[in-house]
C-alpha cells in the first residue's frame, strides 16, 4: 500500500515534512487512497500536469504542477514502512515536533555542561594518573627505599659496646658509650683536634654515638674500642679515633662522618 502526494512550489511552504502531511490527510480521510486502475486501459503520457493528476487518488487536494521555472513532480509517501518509536528515549520537551526549542535550551545545555565538564574531570584525573605513574617510575623502587633506612633496638647494644649494622652498602657503627667515656670526649681541648667539633656537636643523646664505619683516610673499616683514645683505630695505616668518632692521631684528615638520624623513642635510632 501507498499513498501518493504531488508537491509543486505554490505549497511547499505549507508541507513540513511528508509523515505530517500524511498524518493530517489520514486523520482527515481514514485510511490512504488507493490506486484503482483498469487492467488492458491505455495509461496516458506523464508528461503534463493533466496527465500527472490523472494519477493523483481523488481523495487528495493536493494538484500537481509543471511549469517552466517550476519542476514538476509526484511524490510518494510510504506509509506501509515501520518506523520504530524512539519516544521512549526522547526528552519529553523536544517530542513535540511544535515546542519551541527556547523552552527546553536551560535543561539541554545543563544536560551538555555536564557530559563536558564530567569529561574533564576525567581527562585531568587521566592526566595526573599518567605523570604520577611516570614520575614514580623514575624514583627509587620500594627495595631501595627500604635499604634507605635502617631501626636499631637500643635495648640490644649493651653500655660500653660498639655494633655494626650495614645500611646503604656501608658499615654503620653505633656505640654505647659509657658515663666514663662522655666525661672525656666533652672535656677535650678543641685546639688540640685535628678537626675541632665538641662532642655536643656530633651527638643528639650523649650515651649513644652514630658514625659511619668509613675511614676518612681511604676508606677501610676501622676497628672499634682500639687505638690510642679508646675509640676506634684504622690498622690500614694507624688512623686512631676517639669515643666521638674524632680524628686524634695518623694520616685521616677529617672525623668519622655523622649520618641523620633521629630517636623515634627512648629504645629505637632510625638512621636515614
Ligand atoms: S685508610 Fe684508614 S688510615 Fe688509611
Amino acid at each position: 500500500m501507498f499513498s501518493q502526494v504531488s508537491r509543486s512550489s505554490a505549497i511547499s511552504s505549507s508541507l513540513k515534512t511528508t509523515t505530517t502531511l500524511v498524518t493530517a490527510v489520514n486523520k482527515q480521510f481514514g485510511a490512504p487512497a488507493k490506486f484503482e486502475q483498469t487492467a488492458g486501459e491505455p495509461q496516458p503520457a506523464k508528461l503534463t500536469t493533466d496527465t500527472l493528476n490523472k494519477f493523483q487518488p481523488k481523495l487528495f487536494c493536493v494538484q500537481t504542477k509543471t511549469g517552466i521555472s517550476t519542476a514538476a513532480q509526484v511524490r510518494y509517501a510510504h506509509t506501509d514502512l515501520q518506523v520504530p518509536d524512539f519516544g521512549y528515549y526522547r526528552r519529553e520537551g523536544v517530542k513535540s515536533p511544535n515546542a519551541k526549542s527556547g523552552g527546553t535550551e536551560a535543561s539541554r545545555k545543563n544536560f551538555t555542561y555536564l557530559v563536558v565538564g564530567a569529561g574533564m574531570v576525567g581527562t585531568a584525573y587521566t592526566a595526573k594518573t599518567m605523570v604520577t605513574e611516570l614520575v614514580s617510575s623514575m624514583s627509587a623502587s620500594a627495595d631501595v627505599l627500604a635499604l634507605a633506612k635502617i631501626e636499631v633496638k637500643l635495648s640490644e647494644i649493651p653500655e660500653g659496646k660498639n655494633m655494626v649494622f650495614k645500611w646503604r652498602g656501608k658499615p654503620l657503627f653505633v656505640r654505647h658509650r659509657t658515663a666514663a667515656e662522655i666525661q672525656a670526649e666533652q672535656s677535650v681541648d678543641l685546639s688540640s683536634l685535628r678537626h675541632a667539633e665538641h662532642d655536643n656537636e656530633r651527638v643528639q643523646k650523649d650515651e649513644w654515638l652514630v658514625v659511619l664505619g668509613v675511614c676518612t683516610h681511604l676508606g677501610c673499616v676501622p676497628i672499634a674500642n682500639s687505638g690510642d683514645y679508646g675509640g676506634y683505630y684504622c690498622p690500614c695505616h694507624g688512623s686512631h679515633y676517639d669515643a666521638a668518632g674524632r680524628i686524634r692521631k695518623g694520616p685521616a684528615p677529617l672525623n668519622l662522618e655523622v649520618p641523620a638520624h633521629t630517636f623515634v623513642d627512648e629504645g629505637t635510632l632510625v638512621v636515614g
